[in-house]
């Protein structure tokens, strides 16, 4: 008896001390996946042709996606689970490949398959959120220079275009391109990633092709509907340490920063309806080399820094957009810092919107375990763990009930 009441007073205690902050009514809890890392067989594709033709010296591609998560044929039931999660949206992405095999042809089987997938979100009141490209490219597309085309834009555009005439309002918000900077990246100047390039002119040039195409389906969705039309950009937060004679850390953390967001997003912001914002990351710098701090890492070694989050947050306020965080996630395959990661990312967002920030949506990244791109099937980004040896069962971990209690609440404790 005494110890029940020691116990309720210590709760009340511990409750005084914790503020709980209540999201808008309207908010948009869901999570986020894409076609390639999860649908399977994406065999008309850049990447795939690139895992085909693996060297026994290469490093990566670690793995072959192969059938990934079978979600081309599962799809029903991920979203069932993103109804358990009590979310009412979903960010997935289409497969360019698919839509147009051939750059003369679109594939209306495909189509019809997509437009069954956004019937059955819908019919579960489940919010769209759908990207057109997520980093993969059909065969022909890369055939005729990828990104690098001067091209591009307009092949992207044509593309966008028959999405949105096809499918109009079945999508809720468009999302034209994720990360142009990660793929120009990976891409270009790493070479790790198709068509494999080390470059110092060419990233630029694929930034800007990709940021014209941006603009070109902008104008192309709006001429078919008045629909919902953004881009998602991967945006980690600098900083310098805060040891002292850091002057040269602060400046290049700051130009940093402005490359990373200002200098790409200002010039598209008349034909940005929402912002969608990736933030996974923080890097510290100190004497110009990167020294993060421990206290949360990621399985992928990443400093995660919810502060970062509120940070980028506030920096985006002046553009006065609607912002969705469209990817926020951790690499952590036994779930070991999730929760924690995910009540400080929420209490990140809460704190920016306290001073006024527009947030007006969170997509945990992922929904499920999947394919990590060179990493391979490594890196467990799901709420959900998948089971690769047994028929790719979904088992929620112990954070997906957490979300869903968060999803559910509309509150966290901050
Ligand atoms: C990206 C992509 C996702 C990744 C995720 C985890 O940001 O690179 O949008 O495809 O899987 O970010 O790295």
């Amino acid at each position: 008896m005494l110890q029940l009441f020691i116990d309720s007073i210590e709760n009340c205690i511990l409750r005084s001390m914790s503020a709980s902050f209540i999201f808008p009514k309207d908010f948009m809890w869901g999570t986020a996946t894409s076609a390639y890392q999860t649908e399977g067989n994406n065999t008309n594709t850049d990447w795939y042709e690139w895992e085909q033709s693996k060297k026994p010296d290469q490093e990566y591609p670690k793995e072959q996606c192969g059938i990934a998560c079978d979600s081309y044929n599962r799809y029903k039931e991920d979203f069932n689970l993103a109804v358990k999660l009590h979310n009412n949206s979903i960010r997935i992405s289409i497969e360019w490949a698919r839509i147009q095999p051939t750059e003369d042809t679109f594939d209306q089987k495909e189509i019809e398959h997509y437009r069954q997938v956004l019937q059955e979100a819908k019919s579960l009141n489940l919010k769209t959120f759908v990207t057109l490209h997520h980093f993969t490219n059909p065969i022909w597309f890369a055939k005729k220079g990828g990104w690098a085309n001067l091209k591009s834009p307009s092949l992207f555009a044509k593309y966008a275009q028959k999405c949105a005439q096809e499918f109009g309002a079945l999508i809720d918000f468009y999302l034209t391109i994720n990360e142009p900077d990660v793929l120009a990246f990976q891409g270009y100047v790493k070479g790790i990633w198709p068509p494999n390039k080390e470059d110092l002119f060419l990233p630029i040039l694929v930034q800007i092709n990709m940021t014209r195409a941006h603009v070109q389906a902008y104008k192309m969705i709006k001429s078919v509907g008045n629909y919902q039309v953004g881009l998602v950009k991967n945006i980690m937060w600098f900083e310098a340490s805060p040891e002292k004679n850091a002057v040269v850390d602060h400046i290049v953390s700051k130009v940093l920063y402005y490359v990373n967001d200002d200098l790409f997003l200002k010039p598209i912001m008349k034909y940005m309806d929402i912002i969608g914002l990736n933030y996974y990351f923080t890097t510290r710098l100190h004497k110009l080399v990167i020294k993060n701090v421990d206290d949360i890492q990621n399985d992928l070694g990443w400093w995660v820094n919810p502060a970062g989050l509120e940070k980028v947050l506030l920096k985006l306020k002046r553009y006065n957009k609607p912002i969705y965080i469209t990817e926020n996630g951790a690499a952590d395959q036994i779930d070991r810092i999730r929760i924690k990661f995910i009540r400080e990312m929420l209490g990140a967002a809460a704190r920016a919107m306290k001073q006024g920030v527009n947030v007006k949506g969170y997509f945990y990244w992922s929904l499920i375990d999947n394919f990590e791109w060179h990493q391979g099937y490594w890196p467990k980004f799901g709420l959900v763990y998948i089971d690769r040896n047994h028929n790719l069962e979904r088992v929620p971990r112990e954070s997906f009930y957490y979300y869903a209690e968060v999803c559910a609440s509309g509150r966290i404790e901050i």
